[in-house]
């Protein structure tokens, strides 16, 4: 889409936070699949992205009646493990996002990971909104299913508006000794000094689309700049996957530039650099989770910012974190070859 003349990608949003505080359901709950409910013991424990249209994000907003103008295509997000051992995976998502969003359990408040995801966010200087999560399990909660989350908490008893509130304020008091301004974004008047809570819950809904209008709607006024097109491919490989009928796969993440069928392309190796050309360029359908096998959309090409599976020859020794560089017609292969760091 065009503002200004220019072409905005879509915005990169990281989901973070501790283990269980509901990173994976509050994304089931956007797309509605049941990727939680498969994962081993519960626990996520790879890098996940699952593109979300304009069209959808509409959809899922127009109950705050916000008459959202979305100058973006969608947004691509990324889900993040909040076990203890995977800092690496959430650095790597930490450091491909535009902004994130930290998932913190209302039962709970600020955990281990949340404060390790707060400071890799401190330091990447990354913009973030917070959802306070599971907020059906206040007692006494009553269900508005998906309903904007001042609509819900207006019809709430008097008991369970100041239990709100005072997991709240305990909550905003832990992350102000933490060195973080934050606010209920709806009574936010200092936006990009004072952090916006919105609460949710992945369970039935409520605050999903205030999160949703939210990351869109400040990502594409704050982040024009960084939000604009630009041809340079910019790619990280997630992961490294057998696929039927594919053989070895790459799943990636395209920030920015676009990737061809066919693209003579350079990723880093166990060994050594591995030259090879795209095959197939696949996308998991629309709302669908990238890491979750299913069925693919073959494509001639695409356009940043896309999560993708490249099926190529020799993968099978390709390192997950590092970039994925596009030979062009007038590069010279060895030099791209020094560039491949592993990480
Ligand atoms: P990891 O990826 O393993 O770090 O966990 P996560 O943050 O993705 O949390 P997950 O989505 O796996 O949810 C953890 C548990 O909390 C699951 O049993 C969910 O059903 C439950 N849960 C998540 N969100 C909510 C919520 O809003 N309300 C309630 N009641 N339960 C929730
Ligand atoms: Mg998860
Ligand atoms: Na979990």
């Amino acid at each position: 889409s065009v503002q200004n003349g220019q072409d905005l990608r879509s915005p990169i949003c990281c989901i973070m936070g501790h283990v269980d505080a509901g990173k994976t359901k509050i994304l089931d709950c956007i797309r509605g699949t049941n990727v939680q409910e498969g994962e081993a013991g519960g626990i996520t424990q790879q890098i996940g992205a699952t593109y979300l249209p304009a069209e959808n994000i509409r959809e899922r907003t127009k109950g705050l009646k916000a008459d959202a103008k979305l100058n973006v295509p969608g947004l691509l997000v990324i889900d993040t493990p909040g076990h203890e051992s995977f800092t690496k995976l959430r650095s790597r998502g930490s450091g491909l996002c535009d902004i994130a969003v930290l998932v913190v359990d209302i039962m709970h408040g600020l955990e281990p990971q949340t404060i390790e995801s707060l400071n890799l966010l401190k330091m990447g200087n990354t913009d973030f909104v917070i959802a306070l999560n599971k907020v059906d399990r206040l007692y006494g909660w009553k269900t508005f299913r998906n309903a904007p989350i001042g609509k819900a908490i207006r019809q709430q008893s008097k008991d369970v508006m100041s239990e709100f509130n005072r997991r709240l304020t305990e909550i905003i008091t832990q992350f102000k000794e933490q060195g973080l301004n934050t606010e209920l974004y709806y009574k936010n008047k200092e936006m990009g000094e004072t952090y916006n809570i919105v609460p949710t819950s992945a369970i039935s809904g409520e605050g999903i689309p205030d999160l949703l209008l939210l990351l869109v709607q400040w990502t594409q006024k704050t982040m024009i700049t960084r939000l604009t097109y630009s041809e340079k491919v910019q790619c990280t490989v997630l992961d490294i996957k057998a696929i039927e009928g594919h053989g070895t796969t790459i799943d990636v993440v395209l920030v920015n530039g676009v990737l061809h069928e066919g693209d003579q392309i350079v990723v880093c190796g166990m060994q050594e650099p591995i030259v090879t050309s795209i095959r197939a360029l696949l996308t998991p359908h629309p709302m669908r989770e990238l890491r979750v096998k299913g069925t693919y959309l073959p494509h001639k090409e695409i356009k940043a910012a896309q999560c993708i599976k490249i099926a190529a020859q020799e993968l099978e020794h390709a390192i997950a974190g590092a970039s994925l560089y596009v030979v062009g017609p007038n590069d010279d292969i060895e030099a791209i070859k020094k560039s491949t760091v592993e990480y």
